[in-house]
């Protein structure tokens, strides 16, 4: 199978934690984008969508699904996305599509996290992938210090501006040891706005696309 037909697989299985009636929450990345397209099958039985993304809200009402504010509601049931990595803990690296704000805000209001990814994005440790940071323009070097102090390497994404009009670092080399004291670190600096590390926002169920078909892992 390619890496398309793997999305496609998860997207499509992700349906199965949607539950009728409800608000789903979703994420953002071409995977997200198979599990949009797969919604569309079941949008007469939902609610709508609380979307982590200007992309995503794009493609939900192409569809014909309900956009809502997530300010006007209190409790999403399920939170959809994909990963940068994922590891065996269910911590994740987000933010290649330099949506991780909007994504965490998204995941902080739902009750759980169902993560949709290829096998590829399985890892023992964290920290292959860049860690993308969002960052307010003006603290971008002062932070790309501390980021190197810790070791890193940050590189600000040239050309990109997130849906919050932030900038985005990628950080190389950081060694992943302790996610969740990493995301808390980082989170604390002036001038962060969020860290791609989803440690605490961590994946409850990940659906895994394989050559073997979708396996489902729990944490
Ligand atoms: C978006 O900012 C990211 O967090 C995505 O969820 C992540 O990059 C996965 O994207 P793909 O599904 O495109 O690999």
């Amino acid at each position: 199978m390619t890496q398309d037909e793997l999305k496609a697989l998860v997207g499509q299985a992700a349906l199965a934690y949607v539950q009728p009636g409800s608000i789903v929450g979703v994420g953002t990345g071409s995977t997200v984008n198979c599990f949009i397209d797969a919604l569309a099958g079941i949008k007469d039985r939902i609610v709508g969508a609380v979307s982590s993304s200007e992309r995503s809200s794009e493609r939900l009402r192409a569809h014909g699904i309900a956009v809502l504010d997530s300010n006007a509601v209190d409790s999403i049931p399920v939170y959809v996305d994909g990963a940068d990595e994922i590891d065996h803990h269910g911590f994740m690296i987000k933010g290649g599509g330099a949506a991780l704000t909007r994504e965490k805000i998204v995941a902080d209001i739902a009750k759980s996290f169902i993560c949709i990814a290829d096998e590829s994005k399985l890892v023992d440790t964290l920290g292959r992938f860049p860690v993308p940071v969002e960052v307010i323009p003006m603290a971008a070097a002062q932070i790309a210090r501390r980021l190197r102090a810790l070791g890193g390497d940050a590189r600000l994404r040239v050309g990109v501006v997130t849906d919050n009009g932030c900038s985005i670092l990628d950080v190389h080399g950081m060694a992943l040891i302790d996610p969740m004291a990493m995301e808390r670190e980082i989170n604390q600096w002036p001038g962060v706005v969020s860290v791609g590390i989803f440690a605490r926002h961590r994946a409850g169920v990940c659906l895994l696309g394989t050559a073997q078909g979708v396996k489902t892992l729990t944490f």
